[in-house]
């Protein structure tokens, strides 16, 4: 089938790469040139593992090509939406500006019988607003969530573990969900399930999802919290509560918290919009899961400060990580780099190391200082702070060889993802969050 994929950021670019790797031919279009210029000579504009093999692969297939001019979605049958719904500056509701621009921009190209599918995160009601004009084309609006994970981006484009598609009502949306199924065939034909709602429905499966998650990470946190006041052991906790299929052991990862592009501004936005609905009572719980999470990224500095004996002035700090999760370069909202940027801002000497998002961690925050090598960041550190928990040091960072290059094996774990007495025998005192 021949689909159009408008934005290309994390989102877009994967999905475009990815309906090509299934057989579709895809044409992929930002406003962004360098963005557009990066995926059309081959190369993935940011770190996303397995996205650069299936660029490649599309590209010299000749079933994947990327543009600026959105008339090459002229000619598609299926027009995916996949720009940011970013936080409004200044407030807790989603900027739409982004996704009205988008449909506006395509809707002079559609042919009657083309499907929309927006993919975009956005407020419930917000497919119900755009139909109309959609429909003044001919063309049919569906909402078509995504659930991807960064990080596993293209194993979860490809191999979803459900699809989601809310349409209009009778034949026309019958006859779109018919159409989203042929695009998805391979997974579908593979048993994921494929859940047609109402648009209303659709949308709210996204932000309840995301909310629900951004719950289970900050309840975990919580009962961190009341660890840390009782001693007790929040990592033993989560293992002993996870082993309860009801609860289930994912996402009960105690540390400095979710940041990223989805969870904290979907949560807000999702409280922004209940309230709109009059129903802000119905999700007030979710200020509280901000909250914990961001009180988190403070008890981190704390931690730090009290180990340095009270105060981070002239200290070396070794921040390990700045990407707001491993196997991304993305520092949108990343506790990470949150973390380091208040440490410095109580006068410590704060050094940033991470595998992939060195680059877009210095142009957000010049002020700090970045290596990429993990040796120089401990070399004389008088603490070491674990912020993302990259393999790099998790699994492959030898405490007995970082002991001989810091000035003083102080470490606090703020991914509760160390061998706490591995650490401990090689002489470090260790602090993790929520464990005594
Ligand atoms: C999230 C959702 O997991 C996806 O399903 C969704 O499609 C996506 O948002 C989106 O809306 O686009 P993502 O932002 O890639 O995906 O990251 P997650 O894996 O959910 O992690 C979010 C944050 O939570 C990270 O900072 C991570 O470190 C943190 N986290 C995760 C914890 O602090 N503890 C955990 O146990 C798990």
């Amino acid at each position: 089938m021949r689909l159009s994929v408008i934005g290309c950021g994390y989102l877009g670019a994967v999905h475009a790469a990815a309906m090509a790797s299934i057989g579709h031919d895809v044409v992929g279009i930002d406003v962004d040139e360098r963005k557009i210029a990066s995926l059309s000579e081959g190369r993935a504009p940011f770190f996303e593992p397995g996205l650069q093999d299936i660029l490649t692969a599309g590209l010299a297939s000749g079933r994947l090509r990327f543009t600026t001019d959105i008339g090459a979605a002229a000619g598609s049958s299926v027009h995916f939406i996949g720009v940011g719904t970013p936080q409004q500056q200044g407030a807790y509701a989603a900027d739409l500006g982004f996704v009205n621009a988008a449909i506006e921009a395509l809707v002079p190209h559609l042919r009657p019988g083309d499907i929309v599918a927006g993919k975009s995160t956005v407020p419930v009601g917000t497919a119900e607003s755009l139909a109309p004009q959609v429909a003044s084309s001919g063309a049919t609006l569906v909402w078509n969530p995504e659930f991807l994970r960064e990080g596993w981006a293209v194993q979860d484009t490809i191999d979803p573990d459900r699809l989601v598609a809310g349409v209009p009502g009778g034949p026309e949306g019958e006859r779109a969900a018919q159409i989203l199924r042929a695009v998805y065939h391979p997974s579908i034909d593979k048993g994921t399930p494929f859940i047609v709602t109402d648009y209303a429905t659709a949308e709210l499966v996204k932000v309840s999802a995301n909310a629900f998650l951004a719950t289970k990470i900050s309840f975990i946190n919580a009962m961190a919290e009341i660890a840390e006041a009782t001693g007790a052991d929040v990592t033993q906790l989560a293992d002993a509560i996870g082993h309860d299929a009801r609860i289930g052991r994912r996402f009960l990862g105690a540390g400095i918290g979710f940041g990223g592009g989805c969870l904290p501004k979907d949560i807000r936005a999702f409280s922004a919009r209940a309230e709109e609905l009059g129903k802000g009572e119905s999700v007030a719980f979710l200020r509280e899961v901000d909250a914990i999470n961001l009180r988190r990224r403070e008890r981190a500095v704390e931690l730090v400060t009290n180990a340095l004996g009270g105060s981070a002035v002239g200290k070396k700090v070794a921040v390990l990580g700045a990407a707001f999760k491993p196997h991304s370069d993305d520092i949108r909202d990343s506790p990470a780099l949150d973390v380091a940027v208040r440490l410095k801002g109580l006068g410590a000497d704060v050094v940033v190391t991470d595998p992939a998002a060195i680059d877009n961690a210095r142009r957000a925050h010049p002020q700090l200082s970045y290596t990429r090598d993990l040796d120089s960041a401990l070399t004389a550190a008088h603490a070491v702070i674990v912020v993302t928990e990259w393999d790099e040091y998790r699994r492959a960072l030898d405490p007995e060889r970082a002991g001989l290059l810091v000035d003083s094996t102080v470490v606090i774990d703020g991914r509760n993802c160390l061998d706490a007495a591995a650490w401990r025998a090689a002489g470090w005192t260790y602090y993790g969050m929520g464990r005594p």
